[in-house]
């Protein structure tokens, strides 16, 4: 088939899909659960998805993992198990969302064909008895992974209580990196082949005069391997590496979706992404998947702020998740998999803060999220998750905890249900200051490949921004600078490294136009292959922000610099642009201390009818973005970090990850449905 071809079916694909329809707007938000039937004798399976009902909830995840119990041999496919528990979901008014087995290949297949395993960086080969040890790359592999897939689509494609799919599970190696195996080398040394056309473009793109690192053939090339190198890789292989990587996994994931759009009617397509790993997949896109999910697992071991931190997890991390997702696809998203109590797979897996279940669902319905499913059932009784709470007890009847959080979460849901308006207007403030934050995977591919030091951490400087936006009641959208962004009030591009002319062009005409453009640290160094300008350091941004950036500064561990602003002095030590203004160029910001004391550390620049901030310092705890977020959006009174109030459909939703008490910001005449006006670590409320 052409690619003409292709995009035409991709296209009709798009336009039969029905979001109205799947995930009707008046009931907000739908409460699932993952039960795992092959798990439990077949005598249990109608108690426990009858139970499921009664509790509430409104579908069950299926058939994840399940590969070895739908085809326990080759070519031998056995589906009588799942068919009972589809009809069984029917009896009881649930629907079902199955998942691709993709993630669990049987043994069979691995002892026929061991190519299909993944080569770890070390030159490890991975085995049979985990999960997700396949190589994505492996053409073998990926006609097994066709055939099932093919086999499940056929059968329940047209079944009207299936209701949607998910592929594969949290795609990823879980922390063993990519693949090295032949099969892999070959497809990059191909994808470079496309992308740059001749080695001596390859060469002058990842800059390979350096270090005699010249290639006379792309057969010579081998992906970038850390392990097999004396010192540092090239950072622009590197960065081509990430690139491939996720055009590799877009690729595996258009092999399913191809496959299942061969069969299902009326049947939407997503997978779940890990929260913190790869977010996202910037090889995707809207075309690829007809709703977005991932996965969510806020304590899990973190420490996070304050003394509550490490029994909430961080709000910022999961809300950014929301944001950014809803922006991909029909803007329809949610978390598949949300944790319902303590899980084993962290460090140290404490029990969560009473209330704070209820909580995260509450944040996931106050960003908009369609649906929330909950991880899992049933409590294992063997395997390695025997540990992980789920909704019922180890006895598998008796409601758990976090159960009994669940249940309270889907009856609020439901009385909340017939208070929905249709089309209920975003209060005026708070469309006010609506904000776009601008990402783009490769700048931060290119700063965690080079660092420059290793206080820097890409995501937490990004979380920083998102908070502080939360702490000026923002409504945020997560969307890559490739969306139109002149329609925002506000836009936040933080450390936006990799920079091109027309992305500064459309920065300055935005600005010009009346936006404000809040840029920070470490942006405009580099152009798009990482390599830096030829010109003063970051020069090409100058102009845009009213004050060069001669240089900057990085602290060592237990070194603190000290900036002040507004009469306040914060912390940083990671980085630290140092600013030289132009005329007209307000301060925000000035270090207080180190050889440039007195130096600008953030300004403000009026561009036009419009601004460009530019905050230069990376601070400790965040407290200094969330104050100057507050001077620039002029909001009289900033929430405290973590105290995250949004609105959707007509409700405002409290949700407090802070270690106190918290007041809620509601009107005197407002009708507080859920929680009350003052409420607890973990708490919630909701009012009209
Ligand atoms: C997730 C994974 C699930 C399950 C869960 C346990 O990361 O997607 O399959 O293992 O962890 O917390």
């Amino acid at each position: 088939m052409n690619k003409i071809a292709i995009s035409l079916l991709a296209l009709a694909a798009l336009c039969a899909a029905q979001p109205a329809t799947w995930f009707p707007p008046e009931q907000m938000m739908t409460i699932g659960v993952y039960y795992y039937p092959e798990a439990w004798p077949e005598s249990q399976w109608e108690r426990d998805i009858s139970n499921i009902k009664k509790f509430g909830f409104e579908y069950i995840h299926l058939a994840e993992f399940a590969w070895a119990f739908m085809e326990p041999e080759e070519g031998r496919f056995e589906f009588g198990w799942l068919d009972k528990n589809v009809a069984l979901a029917h009896k009881y008014g649930l629907k079902v969302i199955l998942c691709t087995p993709s993630a669990t290949p049987p043994a069979w297949l691995a002892r026929k064909h061991p190519e299909i395993l993944m080569i770890r960086d070390d030159g490890t080969r991975m085995n049979h008895g985990s999960r997700e040890q396949a190589d994505w790359s492996s053409p073998v592999y990926r006609a097994y992974v066709e055939k099932i897939v093919a086999k499940m689509a056929e059968r329940y494609g047209t079944n009207p209580t299936v209701w949607g799919w998910q592929l594969d599970n949290e795609m990823s190696h879980y922390g063993q990196g990519m693949s090295y195996a032949p099969a892999a080398q070959d497809k990059f040394r191909a994808w470079l082949r496309e992308k740059y056309g001749t080695v001596a473009r390859l060469n002058t793109d990842w800059g390979n005069a350096f270090w005699s690192q010249m290639y006379n053939h792309f057969d010579d090339v081998q992906m970038p391997n850390a392990r097999e190198l004396v010192a540092n890789p090239n950072p622009h292989a590197m960065l081509d590496l990430h690139r491939w990587f996720a055009a590799e996994a877009a690729d595996y994931f258009r092999l399913q979706t191809s496959v299942l759009r061969r069969y299902v009617k009326n049947q939407w397509i997503t997978s779940n992404f890990m929260m913190n790993y790869y977010l996202t997949n910037p090889a995707l896109s809207e075309k690829d998947f007809d709703i977005m999910s991932f996965t969510m697992y806020p304590v899990s071991g973190g420490l996070f702020r304050g003394d509550l931190g490490f029994r909430m997890g961080d709000p910022a991390q999961v809300s950014f998740t929301h944001d950014l997702l809803r922006n991909l696809g029909s803007g329809i998203e949610g978390p598949m998999e949300l944790q319902p109590g303590q899980v084993n797979w962290a460090p140290v897996n404490p029990w969560p803060q009473p209330g704070v279940v209820h909580a995260w669902i509450m944040r996931a319905f106050g960003l908009g999220a369609r649906f929330v499913c909950v991880y899992r059932y049933r409590q294992p009784l063997f395997g390695d998750e025997l540990y992980h709470k789920t909704m019922v007890e180890p006895d598998g009847v008796t409601l758990a905890p976090g159960g009994k959080e669940f249940v309270q979460s889907i009856q609020e849901v439901q009385a909340l249900r017939k208070l929905y308006r249709p089309n209920a207007p975003q209060p005026k403030d708070y469309a006010a200051r609506r904000t776009a934050f601008l990402y783009n995977w490769d700048n931060r591919w290119d700063m965690e490949n080079h660092k420059q030091t290793i206080r820097w951490d890409t995501m937490d400087h990004w979380l920083k921004y998102y908070r502080a936006l939360k702490s000026v009641m923002a409504p945020v959208d997560v969307i890559s600078e490739e969306k139109d962004f002149s329609k925002y009030p506000f836009v936040v591009a933080p450390s936006y490294q990799l920079i091109d002319k027309e992305l500064i062009a459309r920065f300055t005409k935005y600005a010009e136009s009346g936006g404000t453009l809040i840029l920070t640290c470490r942006s405009g160094q580099k152009d798009r292959r990482g390599h830096i300008w030829e010109s003063l350091w970051a020069e090409p941004i100058y102009d845009l922000v009213g004050a060069a950036i001669p240089k900057y500064d990085v602290l060592p561990e237990g070194r603190d610099g000290k900036v002040s602003a507004m009469g306040k002095s914060y912390a940083w030590g990671s980085w630290g642009d140092i600013l030289e203004p132009r005329e007209g160029t307000e301060v925000l910001a000035t270090y207080a201390d180190q050889f440039y004391k007195g130096s600008a550390a953030a300004t403000r620049h009026k561009l036009g009818k419009g601004q460009v901030v530019y905050i230069g310092v990376d601070s400790i705890t965040g407290e200094l973005e969330a104050d100057l977020l507050a001077d620039v959006y002029k909001t009289a009174a900033r929430l405290p970090l973590n105290f995250m109030v949004d609105w959707r459909d007509g409700f405002w939703v409290a949700t407090n990850f802070t270690d106190t008490h918290q007041k809620i910001p509601a009107a005197a005449g407002a009708k507080v449905l859920v929680g009350a006006r003052t409420i607890p670590p973990g708490g919630v409320a909701i009012w009209q």
